[in-house]
């Protein structure tokens, strides 16, 4: 949890949460209030502060890893893209565990760094609002549509769908809002995505209906111990 604290503890997070009052009057993220961009555009200006964020999602990502390989049944997959897939311990954690697979990790250019990739490996860097890396059998989405309101998750999805072949599979990997009023982390995080970084985690029914939009249909939810769940997308 080391980096995880550090990251919160950052003037990035802490100054959202200091200007909460902003988000609740505006329903916009505080931190473009503060700093005048999104959060992912101050980080492709500001090295230090995205090295900050990385390391800290990535100790985060570590935590969960296994479990989410663990829930995940690739059958006959042979390619997998980690779609805004940060350092990439979760890509690596599926190459370690599925030895026949070949795997793309793509994310912004200042996240995706040279010289970390192998003859399984291939790295992207891009932005997949315009375009998302084509044809693998299972595309991977862990923590990146709680970002990102509906429109947005829509464009992704819709880019991710794309170039699926017709048995592929999309993951999307989030903390789902469990319905009542009952305590939860993901509402919490629910908070932060609101302040930080202008997105929201979402139901089970919020993830059914934004992958119809996209032409997918939700075939199953596995949750894992971590309290993240893996939900299970294929064309409809
Ligand atoms: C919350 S992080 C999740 C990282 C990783 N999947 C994990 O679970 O730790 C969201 C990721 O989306 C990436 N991202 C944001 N905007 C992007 C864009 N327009 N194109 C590609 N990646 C983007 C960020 O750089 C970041 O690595």
């Amino acid at each position: 949890m080391r980096d995880f604290a550090i990251m919160m503890g950052s003037a990035p997070v802490w100054r959202s949460w200091e200007h909460v009052l902003h988000s609740v009057r505006t329903g916009e993220p505080a931190f473009d209030h503060v700093y005048g961009v999104p959060v992912f555009e101050h980080y492709a200006r500001d090295p230090e502060a995205a090295a900050v964020g990385v390391a800290g999602l990535h100790s985060r990502s570590v935590a969960e890893n296994d479990a989410v390989v663990a829930a995940v049944d690739l059958g006959d997959a042979r390619t997998l893209l980690d779609v805004g897939g940060g350092r990439g311990s979760l890509v690596r954690a599926f190459l370690a565990a599925h030895p026949h697979l070949r795997a793309t990790l793509f994310d912004l250019a200042h996240v995706v760094r040279d010289g970390e990739e192998d003859e399984r490996l291939s790295l992207v860097a891009g932005d997949f609002f315009a375009a998302v890396p084509g044809a693998h059998d299972v595309v991977v989405l862990k923590k990146v549509l709680h970002d990102w309101p509906d429109e947005q998750v829509t464009t992704i999805l819709r880019g991710c769908a794309a170039d699926l072949p017709g048995d592929g599979r999309v993951l999307v990997v989030e903390n789902l809002v469990t319905p009542g009023n009952t305590p939860s982390f993901a509402k919490w995080l629910d908070l932060l995505m609101l302040v930080y970084a202008g997105g929201r985690e979402r139901t089970e029914a919020d993830f059914r209906a934004l992958l119809a939009e996209a032409g997918l249909a939700l075939r199953r939810v596995v949750p894992t111990a971590t309290g993240i769940s893996v939900l299970e997308a294929t064309h409809a």
